[in-house]
């Protein structure tokens, strides 16, 4: 199988090393770094991770670096091709995404200083929370095309979705479809008009009570799972997402993947970095892609886009 690039996983928390570990999994890099700030645990999980080649049958390189604010060590990062930022602190119970902002603000600040700086030239995926904010922190702090910076959230929040919908219908998730757009959070928009079962429309399958259940339970999905765990928060299927979309990346696909991307003029929003549609290649994101929505889910995302630009606002002075 042929092997190219080097991705970087900034954070070795659950989210990081489970996305380090899938990425090293699917056997198409070269290289896949995992840094921390805590010492000798990137270098640990690496050396585990590369101890499984052989029983997981992958020839792709581990490497571990420990890096401090300073950017010591941050040049193991050196000419990454895609760069997953899963810096930062998960909620507790009981807090909302936004509750992170601050903290997570200043942990942005201090690793997007040292991707611009280690590996100019990368395509850069967030994680972290508050997703929306810390996406356009980071593209602020890097300086670089808006197009090669994204978040992921919105692969996760469809994947909740189609779960929901699979199990209450109890069929395959292979067959369900579904979509969500808008902020990782409380304006999440779900889109039940763009969702199918075996091509048959949802609304056609099931009531707009029960509808609205699921998107309500897609919305609180990562809150769900919070209060389960207690400490931390998910990164299995936040995971399989990061690492689909830096394989779209790499592999210069061009599918179209529910991402958190900067909008300019699609959907008549303009000016901020909102989860829609978009095609994924090798330069990042290549365009937005509109779906066409009701009014009351273009009302929804256009509610979206203006809650979320208000908080973009003031990530920049955090
Ligand atoms: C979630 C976090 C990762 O939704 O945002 O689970």
């Amino acid at each position: 199988m042929a092997r190219s690039g080097k991705v970087t996983v900034v954070g070795a928390g659950f989210y990081g090393s489970t996305t380090a570990q899938r990425l090293a999994e699917m056997d198409i890099f070269d290289e896949v770094v995992l840094t921390d700030i805590i010492e000798g645990k990137p270098e640990g999980l690496a050396l585990d991770m590369n101890q499984s080649r052989e029983i997981e049958g992958f020839e792709t390189k581990v490497v571990g670096a420990t890096t401090a604010p300073d950017g010591a060590g941050y040049e193991a990062i050196a000419g990454s091709d895609v760069v997953v930022i899963t810096a930062g602190l998960p909620r507790k119970p009981g807090m909302s995404r936004m509750d992170l902002i601050e903290v997570n603000a200043k942990i942005m600040r201090s690793v997007a200083e040292n991707i611009a700086k280690y590996a100019p030239d990368a395509v850069v995926i967030n994680v972290a929370n508050p997703l929306d904010e810390m996406t356009a922190l980071a593209q602020k702090v890097t300086g670089f095309d808006r197009s090669r910076i994204m978040g992921q959230a919105g692969m996760l929040d469809t994947a909740r979705f189609t779960n929901f919908v699979a199990e209450k219908l109890g069929v395959p998730v292979g067959s369900v479809k579904t979509l969500t757009l808008g902020s990782h959070g409380e304006t999440m928009v779900p889109v039940p008009s763009a969702c199918s079962v075996d091509g048959k429309p949802l609304t056609e399958l099931l009531s707009a009570a029960e509808i609205d259940d699921l998107v309500d339970r897609t919305r609180k999905g990562g809150a769900e799972i919070v209060a389960l765990l207690k400490t931390g928060s998910a990164y299995y299927a936040p995971s399989a997402a990061a690492a689909r979309m830096a394989q779209a990346v790499i592999q210069d696909h061009g599918s179209v993947l529910p991402v958190c991307a900067w909008v300019d003029g699609e959907y008549g929003i303009s000016g901020v970095y909102l989860g829609v549609q978009a095609e994924i290649g090798r330069e990042g994101v290549r365009k937005v892609v509109e779906t066409d929505l009701t009014q009351d889910e273009l009302a929804a995302l256009t509610e979206a886009a203006e809650a979320v630009r208000e908080k973009q606002a003031t990530v920049a002075d955090l």
